[in-house]
């Protein structure tokens, strides 16, 4: 506990460890701990809130950086492709080059009511795309389907990638962030780390003007990912009622 305090987060930072999203007052808390880091760009990364124990974690942590970015970039290139675009253009809208990513390792312990509460609630990620390394033996994670949870099935050396609500808003709405929760267990502890890939945190984002057409208005109006980001820390996991807020709502026409 003292060296998890020592480490502790902070509403202004957010980097460190911590266990609670959402610091408005009525937040809903959940069953479990995380940590928190920049892992890139490299003038964000703040070494102080990394772990020094084991020496192992840093080294390690900087190389699994670099080989998820490349994975990362290169799915934004399928999904280009996917939309009809040149190969390149979602990474542009994220800032080419400037993009960036964190890190959040999570802990669910043991939980003697499982069914009084969850380890994470309803949300989509906020960002561009998460690539989720979860244990292979303790399921937890389970995905929105046509209103219902469904339990996703955990593969062994694989990923799960989620889309999170910044794909949804440059494709206009053709790639849809995934909602998700996960559920804690009585009898087993569960460990999971999420990479975020994210945009650029100062560059407004909006629907891609190609994907744009008079019979496909834009859905969203544009806001930088340190904005969005900002409103998601104080009001805690919601479902995906946040991408929703950005929607832009329809004029009534009158005719
Ligand atoms: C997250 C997340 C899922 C999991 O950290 O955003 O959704 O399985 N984690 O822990
Ligand atoms: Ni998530």
């Amino acid at each position: 506990m003292e060296i998890k305090q020592q480490y502790a987060n902070s509403p202004k930072t957010y980097e460190g460890y911590g266990s609670r999203l959402g610091t408005k007052k009525g937040a809903s808390l959940d069953w479990g701990d995380y940590y928190f880091l920049h892992v890139h760009p490299p003038s964000l990364i703040n070494q102080e809130k990394w772990p020094a124990l084991p020496s192992s974690l840093r080294p390690t942590t900087d190389e699994y950086t670099q080989e998820l970015l490349k994975l990362c970039r290169r799915l934004m290139r399928v999904l280009s492709k996917g939309l009809g675009l040149k190969e390149g253009r979602l990474q542009e809208a994220f800032g080419g080059d400037k993009d960036g990513a964190c890190l959040r390792v999570n802990f669910y312990p043991k939980c003697p009511q499982p069914d009084l509460t969850l380890g994470l609630s309803p949300h989509s990620d906020p960002g561009g795309m998460t690539v989720l390394q979860v244990d292979d033996h303790v399921k937890g994670l389970q995905v929105r389907k046509d209103g219902a949870w469904v339990t996703v099935q955990p593969v062994p050396d694989s990923f799960i990638i989620n889309i999170a609500d910044q794909i949804e808003v440059l494709s206009n709405g053709a790639y849809k962030s995934v909602e998700h929760r996960v559920m804690v267990s009585s009898t087993a502890e569960r460990l999971s780390m999420a990479f975020f890939y994210n945009p650029c945190s100062d560059i407004p984002l909006a629907p891609i003007p190609q994907l744009v057409m008079p019979d496909r208005p834009p859905l969203f109006l544009p806001m930088t990912f340190n904005e969005y980001r900002l409103y998601i820390r104080k009001n805690g996991p919601k479902g995906k009622s946040q991408v929703e807020s950005l929607k832009i709502v329809p004029k009534a026409v009158h005719v």
